[in-house]
């Protein structure tokens, strides 16, 4: 496995090697992001993975200075997974000046659910992603990159701007991978304490209890509300916990016809999780 750290080294390690597919991360991996590899593998020729922490998706009071950096750890992973090449750059090498342009996602689809609550995060994501994109696939007549589905919205804001400025890259969507209990991995869940773990299954729980009650129909936006007390009665604060058209993210008219999601995010402690159920 080759580690590169410039734009200039990894598009010489990628020359006649053909079709890449590209896992972009942002380190600290786990059994979710070694799937995605996995799925790599099926896809292209040679499989590259990044890592960058990206402070763009950062907002000021995050976790951005204590995300964690397992580089060591990380590229033996992904050896072992059987990744060709792992882009690591360093800021300077990513941005050498201050990214001054930068990708505004479809506010349609990009201001809701997360971005309400991180407001710019699909902007420092598009951002960053639009530009290894550029680094990976412009001398490669583009690939294929692979994307977690516990990061539902970020997959399908990516998916538009591909088909928004015809990229010539095939998005793939990988399913969430769980722990035992349930519980989505995250390299946030580092954070969480014993204790806080076993409490974290409640998310995926009342995801699933959500998705069943809105199949049986009823008035949405209150079982959208009882969904939220309950998990704040189990001691989490939720930003949201919803159910949507896969589509497009917005509510549906009626919510026991499928092609639905229920997604939700919520505080425990400290620690911010994320997830989401396909129904
Ligand atoms: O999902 C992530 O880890 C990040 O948002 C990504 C796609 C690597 C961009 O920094």
């Amino acid at each position: 496995m080759q580690i590169v750290h410039t734009i200039a080294d990894l598009r010489a390690a990628l020359a006649g090697r053909g079709r890449p597919a590209f896992v972009p991360t942002m380190g600290n991996l786990h059994e979710g992001h070694l799937s995605l590899v996995q799925q790599a593998r099926q896809h292209g020729d040679v499989v590259v993975a990044s890592i960058f922490v990206n402070r763009l998706q950062f907002l000021p009071h995050e976790d951005f200075y204590s995300y964690p950096r397992t580089f060591d750890a990380d590229c033996a992973k992904l050896e072992a997974q059987g990744c060709d090449i792992v882009f690591a750059p360093k800021e300077k090498d990513l941005y050498p000046e201050p990214q001054t342009f930068k990708i505004q996602p479809d506010a349609q689809l990009a201001d809701i659910l997360e971005g309400h609550f991180r407001p710019g995060f699909f902007t420092g994501v598009c951002t960053v992603v639009m530009k290894l994109f550029q680094v990976v696939f412009a001398t490669t007549g583009g690939g294929v990159a692979v994307f977690g589905k516990k990061d539902y919205q970020q997959l399908m804001v990516i998916r538009r701007m591909v088909q928004q400025f015809a990229l010539p890259i095939e998005v793939i969507g990988c399913p969430t991978t769980r722990a035992g209990s349930g519980l989505a991995l995250s390299s946030r869940n580092g954070y969480l304490s014993d204790e806080q773990r076993v409490q974290a299954m409640a998310l995926s729980q009342a995801l699933k209890a959500l998705a069943d009650a809105a199949r049986q129909g009823g008035d949405l936006a209150e079982l959208e509300a009882r969904a939220m007390a309950d998990l704040r009665a189990k001691g989490w604060e939720p930003d949201y916990l919803t159910v949507r058209q896969r589509s497009n993210l917005l509510t549906p008219a009626d919510a026991t016809t499928g092609d639905l999601v229920a997604l939700g995010a919520a505080r425990l402690g400290s620690t911010r999780l994320i997830d989401n159920l396909e129904f």
